[in-house]
């Protein structure tokens, strides 16, 4: 909470209006029971039509001040919730572009969807309805009991029982939703990320024909949220009931008590009309109040969810590690677990690479190659050992300039709605239709860009959709050409490609410019001209050239002899 405070700054003077007009909205209603009580007494009893008329225009101005100043208040409230949260979302938004991989890790895609969302909306509302109703509530209910005390002391002794056992009947179903709605929060995350992952696994749930599995999963998961969705309901549904019960026993004793002491000549009529106006007004206020309480014990929740992701680390942690001088990038003992894991991803990994050196990395799926690029590009700070790029460690202050020289295409490369320019210049300005079309070149698209209606500029749509798998991966790639990165990185970014597209768009890109290329990759025939090759294994590494590593390394030999004959291997 004390992170999210600090949004309201900007919204100060209206976020202290609202309350405050809010009250005087109240101060009109609870003059109006005076005014019914006057027009029974005096007006109707004494059949003075022009003294009841005036009374009556006196409750229109009264009623129409009330409404302005409610609107006014409304206003002000919903202002200050909505650009509130809209500073907010903004930041959670900056946040979540910054945060450490390892934190979005922890925290998942499907959760910080719902944070900017349905997270948000809750904590709008939340700040909405305490703005206006949180001081409005006890003021109107403590106003109607000064009030009735003024109109009928003894009367009014009947507040001193029913508003003590409805402030038990609140409180106790507050605490009991707080817990509820914990558990419905933390059940609905996992309906959540249940229902993305089967989307984006629609068509494999449907390959191997378990529909009807996922489906009864998918409905257990679903009846146990409803369950404690059913229990956090019975809670609130059984407040406004019950607290109606006690108002209206309250009700009928005023009425009762009110009725003899009229009869005695000891309290006039229209004072036991006021006294029932007052307690009814308790009353409305009361469940009001209930359903406020619920409202911003959800949206605390939320904040706190919230303020979760606002208070991950900044993906920048500037350690004193001092970078090795030798070699370009320097990788030393490097060791990584990712969290949770009790083992090592990759383990004691140290090599160097030179300027525009090319390096081949292979191993099998799991082997720990898209972590090592991974822990390259800094989005993982290593647990041991140190990794640094000319001079500048990885986690070091001067690292970020040398971050946003490389490129990384991965397997699987994210295309965005657009077009094919707007996918490869990300924006930037400075990258000119020839380069687009020499980076396209390069990585082999050129051909089936230009036969698509408006070329460079033809349609992508959401997530590529309407490209292959290999278009979208040759396109992923003139994407990093255009950036004319330090370093390329092309995790198994040609895996989709036949061998020989594969062979000349790696010609192309080592004819490109001067790069420092990484190809990871589980052909040997992608690699095998590197000047460089890593083998990693379990997350092991062996390092040599191709043919010192076809008489070191008995998993090259064995990679390298599983994808060619061996007479015919090179
Ligand atoms: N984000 C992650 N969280 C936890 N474990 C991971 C994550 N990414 C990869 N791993 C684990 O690390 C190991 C190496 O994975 P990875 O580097 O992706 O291998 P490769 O790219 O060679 O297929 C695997 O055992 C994998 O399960
Ligand atoms: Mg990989």
């Amino acid at each position: 909470m004390r992170k999210i405070l600090p949004y309201f700054a900007g919204s100060r003077l209206k976020g202290i209006l609202a309350p405050l007009f809010k009250m005087a909205e109240a101060v009109s209603e609870l003059i109006i029971p005076l005014i019914v009580a006057e027009m029974i007494d005096n007006g109707i009893a004494n059949s003075d039509k022009r003294y009841i008329v005036l009374l009556g225009i006196q409750m229109i101005i009264l009623g129409s001040i009330g409404l302005a100043l409610s609107i006014t208040a409304q206003y002000f409230a919903a202002d200050t919730a909505v650009s509130t949260v809209k500073r907010l979302r903004h930041d959670v938004y900056t946040k979540i572009m910054g945060m450490s991989y390892s934190d979005y890790d922890k925290i998942g895609s499907a959760n910080l969807i719902t944070r900017m969302t349905a997270d948000m909306d809750s904590v709008q509302n939340g700040i909405n309805l305490t703005l206006r109703l949180l001081l409005r509530s006890p003021f109107v209910v403590a106003g109607a009991v000064i009030m009735s005390f003024r109109v009928d002391r003894s009367a009014s002794m009947t507040y001193a029982v029913i508003v003590p056992v409805l402030a038990v009947i609140i409180i106790t179903a507050m605490i009991l939703s707080v817990s509820l709605f914990g558990k419905v929060r933390a059940r609905l995350d996992r309906v959540l990320i249940s229902v993305r992952e089967y989307l984006t696994g629609t068509r494999v749930i449907r390959a191997f024909n378990i529909e009807d599995r996922q489906v009864e999963e998918f409905r257990s998961l679903n009846n146990g949220l409803t369950a404690l969705q059913k229990a956090a309901g019975a809670v609130s549904s059984a407040v406004n009931p019950l607290t109606s019960t006690v108002v209206n026993i309250g009700i009928a004793a005023l009425i009762y008590s009110g009725a003899v002491r009229v009869n005695a000549g000891l309290l006039t009529t229209g004072a036991v009309v006021a006294l029932y106006n007052y307690m009814s007004q308790i009353l409305v206020e009361l469940i009001k109040f209930a359903n406020l309480i619920n409202s911003i014990v959800k949206s605390l929740a939320c904040a706190k969810r919230i303020s979760g992701v606002l208070s991950t680390e900044e993906h920048k942690p500037n350690t004193n590690e001092t970078a090795s001088a030798e070699g370009y990038i320097n990788f030393k003992d490097v060791s990584f677990a990712y969290d949770g894991s009790s083992e090592y991803s990759v383990e004691n990994i140290s090599f160097e690479v030179g300027k525009n050196e090319t390096v081949g990395i292979i191993g099998s799926t799991g082997s720990g190659k898209t972590t090592l690029m991974n822990l390259l590009c800094g989005n993982y700070k290593p647990e041991k050992g140190s990794i640094s790029i000319d001079g500048a460690s990885v986690f070091s202050a001067g690292f970020e300039k040398i971050k946003n020289r490389i490129a990384y295409v991965e397997q699987k490369p994210l295309l965005f709605t657009g077009t094919v320019r707007s996918n490869l210049t990300m924006g930037k300005e400075d990258i000119s239709d020839e380069d687009i079309v020499k980076a396209l070149r390069a990585a082999q698209a050129y051909e089936f860009v230009s036969e698509r209606d408006g070329g460079i500029d033809c349609e992508v749509l959401q997530g590529g959709k309407n490209f292959s798998g290999g278009q979208r991966q040759r396109l992923a790639v003139a994407r990093a050409l255009c950036s004319k990165p330090d370093i390329l990185i092309l995790d198994d970014a040609s895996s989709a490609l036949d061998y020989y597209t594969d062979a000349k768009m790696r010609d192309a890109i080592s004819e490109y410019g001067n790069s420092t290329v990484f190809i990871v990759s589980q052909r040997t025939s992608s690699i095998l001209s590197a000047d460089k090759i890593i083998v990693l294994e379990n997350g092991k590494m062996e390092i040599g050239t191709h043919s010192e590593l076809l008489k070191s390394s008995p998993v090259y030999r064995e990679i390298h002899y599983s994808q060619f004959e061996e007479d015919e291997a090179i």
